[in-house]
């Protein structure tokens, strides 16, 4: 059962109970300058995996990590001179930088969706970020709304789309620019803009001084990862809905689900989750098919897993896994 849900305006004791709840992994929604979040703990693999079940999201995107400053965010992603120019000129403020992850982070890989990169934000709320220094990690955010509709600007919003999927949020009034943040990406030479938001295009070219390439309109321009079908695609060729082993393709490690899952005659066996909680195989799904691809197998098979509450999200991700590695037009 769900606890109650609590609503709570701006005090030190909802700040300290918020900071607590983060940190032991439950899930607090919390305002911003751009939109309500929906926090959670970025290092934690099962409070982010709450994340996308309370959201009902039928994809796993990678998330946005919150920090109080850029150098908390320095921390976790590697910055080269563009980045500390916008964050000097835009933080804290409603744009998020793409960037890539450093080696020795902790944020685990189903905030990132097992990417190299990462997308990080200071946001300019005082509530967020004294949260943000109160709970003393990372926190992954996306909007707070489930999945479809439309991003919420008030306590009350959230309260309404996600009732008591989530445990307590922290109420700061209306939002003030009530359009998320833009995503610019810079893990290569260019300027990517991979969602338009509270900051222009315009802006960023001022403070940069280059082109910005935007990602919907360029064909060439890298797009949002969750718009690609062969996001994350393992090198080993991957088979889904595998009940035997396959004697044509050889060795494989098989990624098994649930108690009556079938691992015999499989070289190798990576757990998704043994009891077939959909919640634990969500947290263990990107590290694990990293685990997998690093086998020495000749390839990866999927066990059946049942498609409904995270299983959706799970089967979406293996299916791109499985497709063959071409870019595809679909977006989620
Ligand atoms: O205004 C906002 O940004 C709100 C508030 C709560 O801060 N947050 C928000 O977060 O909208 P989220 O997680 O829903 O935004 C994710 C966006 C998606 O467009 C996703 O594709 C992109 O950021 N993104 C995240 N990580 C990425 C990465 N490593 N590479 C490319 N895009 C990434
Ligand atoms: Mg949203």
């Amino acid at each position: 059962m769900s606890p109650a849900l609590t609503i709570r305006p701006y005090s030190e004791g909802a700040l300290a109970q918020a900071a607590g709840k983060l940190r032991a992994g439950e899930l607090v929604a919390f305002p911003t300058e751009t939109v309500y979040g929906l926090g959670a703990d970025a290092t934690n693999k099962d409070a982010v995996a709450g994340i996308f079940a309370a959201k009902q999201r039928p994809s796993f995107n990678p998330l946005i990590s919150h920090f109080p400053d850029r150098d908390a965010a320095a921390r976790h992603a590697v910055f080269d001179d563009r980045a500390d120019k916008l964050a000097a000129a835009f933080w804290p403020g409603a744009l998020s930088l793409v960037l890539p992850k450093r080696d020795d982070s902790d944020i685990c890989e189903l905030t990132t969706a097992g990417l190299p990169s990462i997308a990080v934000r200071v946001p300019a709320h005082d509530m967020a970020r004294a949260l943000l220094r109160a709970a003393d990690r990372p926190i992954a955010a996306p909007s707070a709304n489930r999945s479809g509709r439309i991003s919420p600007t008030m306590a009350g919003h959230v309260a309404a789309s996600l009732g008591n999927a989530v445990s307590m949020i922290l109420d700061g009034g209306p939002c003030g620019v009530g359009l998320e943040s833009t995503v610019i990406d810079l893990t290569t030479d260019r300027v990517v803009m991979l969602r338009p938001g509270g900051i222009t295009a315009e802006q960023i070219k001022a403070v940069l001084d280059c082109d910005i390439v935007m990602a919907s309109a360029d064909d060439n321009a890298p797009k949002s990862p969750g718009m690609m079908t062969s996001h994350y695609a393992p090198g080993l060729p991957v088979r889904l809905d595998a009940t035997e082993p396959d004697a044509n393709i050889g060795d494989e490690v098989l990624l098994a689900f649930g108690p009556e899952c079938a691992t015999r005659g499989f070289a190798k066996v990576l757990w998704l989750s043994k009891t077939g909680d959909d919640r634990e195989a969500a947290a263990n799904l990107f590290a694990l098919l990293h685990q997998a691809d690093q086998s020495r197998v000749k390839g990866i098979a999927v066990a059946p897993i049942p498609h409904q509450g995270l299983g959706i999200a799970i089967n979406d991700r293996m299916k791109r896994a499985a497709a063959p590695r071409i870019p595809a037009t679909d977006a989620d």
